[in-house]
Formats: C-alpha cells, sequence, structure tokens
C-alpha cells in the first residue's frame, strides 16, 4: 500500500490533491463530492473586502433613507437584524463544510486595507477555519511605486495579521516579482507557513469591433502548469514553508510534475470546473498507478526529487537552458528551407 500523505501548513493530508479556491465550496453537495472523489483538504471561493465593504455603505444608506423617511425604502422595511452580508454567509459556510466534511478546510481572503485583513483574518479563525490563504490579487501597476514598496505591502499585511490570527497562513502570490526565491525567505521570517503559486491573474481583453475592454475569465490548460514546476523546483530545499502548485494541473502528468519538482500539494481548479470531480479521482489513481509501477513506497520519495537541488546540471531550471533550448530549435520542416 503507498502512503499517499503529504504535510501542508502543519496539516497531514492523506493526498497532496487539494481543490483550490474556486466556485466549488459555495454549495455542500459540491464539496462534499470533492470530498468524496479523494480531496485531502479543500480551499474556499475568497471574501472580499470590498464587496462586504459596499454592501455595508448601501445598508448604511438605505437605514438612512428609512430613518429620514423616504417613502420607497421604508416600504421595505427590513431591520439591520433580518440583514446577512457576505461575511456572515462567509462564516456560516465555513461552519456548514467544517460539520459536514471531515477534510481540513482552508479560508481564503482578499482584503484591501490592513485593518480590513486583520479584522476579516481574526473573523475566519474564529468560525473554525483549519487555515487562512491570502489572495493578494494586487496589480503594481502604480509607475511611482518601487519594487520593494510591492514586497513591502506584503510583509505588513502578514506581520499585522500574525498578531491576531494564530491559524496557519499560506500567500497565495502572483508570478511577478523580481526576486521571488529572496521574497519568499522575507515571507517566512514574517510568519507565513506556505506559500501557493501561482495566483491567476485574469487578462482584460480588447474588443476589435467597438474597441471595449474585455472582462474575461479563461479557463487553465496543462502548459500553464510549466511555469510553476519551474519556481516550485527552484524553491524547493530552500524555504521551510510548504508550497502548494497552482496553475494549470489537468492530468495525472501534470500533477506528477508537481510532485517531482516540489510541491507539498497540488491544487486544481479549472480541471474540476471542466470536468467535475471524478477528474480528481482520475488523477490520484493515476498517481498511485504510476508510483506503483516505479516501486515508490510513498509521494514523501516522490516530493521534490526533481528539484532543482536534485539535478546534477542545476542549470536547467536557469538561464543556461535559455540559451541550449534557443540554440537547438528548428522551425517545422517545410515552412522555412
Ligand atoms: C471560476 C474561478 C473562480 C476562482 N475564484 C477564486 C477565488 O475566489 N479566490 C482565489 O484565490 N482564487 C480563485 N480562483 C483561482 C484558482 O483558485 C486557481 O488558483 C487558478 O484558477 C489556477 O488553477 P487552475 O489552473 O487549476 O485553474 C478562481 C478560479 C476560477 C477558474
Amino acid at each position: 500500500m503507498i502512503d499517499l500523505s503529504t504535510h501542508y501548513l502543519g496539516l497531514k493530508l492523506k493526498n497532496p490533491l487539494v481543490p483550490s479556491a474556486s466556485p466549488l465550496s459555495k454549495k455542500l453537495d459540491d464539496a462534499k463530492r470533492l470530498e468524496d472523489a479523494g480531496a485531502s483538504a479543500l480551499v474556499m471561493y475568497s471574501l472580499f473586502e470590498e464587496a462586504l465593504r459596499s454592501e455595508e455603505a448601501m445598508l448604511d444608506r438605505f437605514l438612512l433613507d428609512q430613518s429620514i423617511g423616504h417613502a420607497e425604502s421604508a416600504g421595505f422595511m427590513p431591520t439591520p437584524q433580518d440583514y446577512r452580508s457576505s461575511l456572515d454567509h462567509y462564516l456560516e459556510q465555513i461552519h456548514a463544510l467544517k460539520s459536514s466534511l471531515e477534510i481540513p478546510v482552508i479560508a481564503s481572503l482578499n482584503g484591501v486595507s490592513l485593518s480590513g485583513w486583520v479584522e476579516l483574518g481574526a473573523e475566519l479563525q474564529q468560525a473554525g477555519a483549519d487555515a487562512l490563504e491570502l489572495n493578494v490579487y494586487y496589480v503594481a501597476g502604480n509607475i511611482e511605486q518601487t519594487g520593494d514598496e510591492v514586497e513591502q505591502r506584503y510583509l505588513d499585511l502578514l506581520k499585522v495579521l500574525r498578531t491576531k490570527v494564530s491559524l496557519p497562513i499560506v500567500m497565495k502570490l502572483a508570478p511577478q516579482f523580481s526576486s521571488l526565491p529572496n521574497f519568499v525567505l522575507k515571507l517566512e521570517e514574517a510568519g507565513a507557513q506556505g506559500v501557493a503559486l501561482f495566483n491567476r491573474f485574469f487578462q482584460p481583453d480588447i474588443n476589435l469591433e467597438d474597441l471595449s475592454i474585455i472582462d474575461q475569465l479563461k479557463l487553465s490548460n496543462s502548459s500553464d502548469s510549466l511555469l510553476v514546476m519551474r519556481w516550485l523546483a527552484i524553491l524547493h530545499g530552500r524555504t521551510r514553508l510548504t508550497l502548494a502548485a497552482t496553475g494549470g494541473v489537468h492530468t495525472t502528468d501534470d500533477a506528477l510534475k508537481m510532485l517531482l519538482a516540489g510541491a507539498d500539494v497540488v491544487h486544481m481548479a479549472s480541471a474540476l470546473l471542466q470536468h467535475g470531480s471524478s477528474r480528481l479521482t482520475e488523477i490520484l489513481k493515476g498517481i498511485e498507478a504510476w508510483l506503483e509501477a516505479r516501486e515508490y513506497e510513498s509521494v514523501s520519495q516522490l516530493k521534490g526529487s526533481l528539484s532543482q537541488q536534485h539535478q546534477k546540471d542545476p542549470s536547467v531550471f536557469a538561464r543556461e537552458s535559455y540559451i541550449r533550448v534557443l540554440d537547438s530549435f528548428s522551425p517545422p520542416g517545410g515552412v522555412w528551407r
């Protein structure tokens, strides 16, 4: 019997497959289906501070209208006690997931203000989440802001949260940092327990018909996993933080590569949304069969065995491989002579 267990954020998980933040944690039935399919933990969809603040502002306006006697709003007459904000819904969902699932539930937070991150983080801890993932979706588009300042935002947030939240914290990072390994080291010093590589930044497109900007959500594919795989391979063994691979895992091969590179857990969203929970079971069985065929005894034996530290030629993950790849490329035959 192969030992598929892994350690992530101080939690012992029965296997490395974890559905990442997505709408699949919004319904108990879906979450239960994922657990039954073999998921070893569940990351919830994010709670967004901005959404909460705009609800609060609307409610304040509404109550003010009532008190000054606007007939239209007074007609609805909801009382503040009846009102349930997205925070209330989120906390209730943590309770519900915790009581119907056996696997750990990781809450996900996307804050804006420092006080918001801290207050909401404390609420999610209080509600019983097993860990907290910080979805810092920050597009560093301010020309005045230096790279150091961008990093400092993450670090300040983590340090302040640490004063109020004792749960394991995982930072979901953007792929664009000048020196990712050094930044990961700083996150470790600031009190994180893990990093999730990488947050998927949805890219706006241009509509050439009416020249408008299109907001769009495109699901990933397997080729997206290679960016993650390289950075896992570079980080494995160089940080004490646990590593989650998030992005482009659609098949058993994708998942195995992430583990070989050094992931402690492999997150999945797009593949589950596209193919259902059975895709998780297939990948789990596939990992087991692959390990068995090669006489591995456990996932731990596999983890990081092809990371940069274990390469005879560590340059395969670095610049030299770029030069080799360019030199060895030849265009498709018959197109260019
Ligand atoms: C429909 C959808 C909703 C998502 N919602 C969230 C979210 O609420 N919070 C978050 O941190 N990531 C969210 N993500 C990002 C995923 O958790 C994941 O990091 C990303 O999609 C890359 O993984 P994948 O290639 O397996 O899809 C969402 C992704 C999708 C496709």
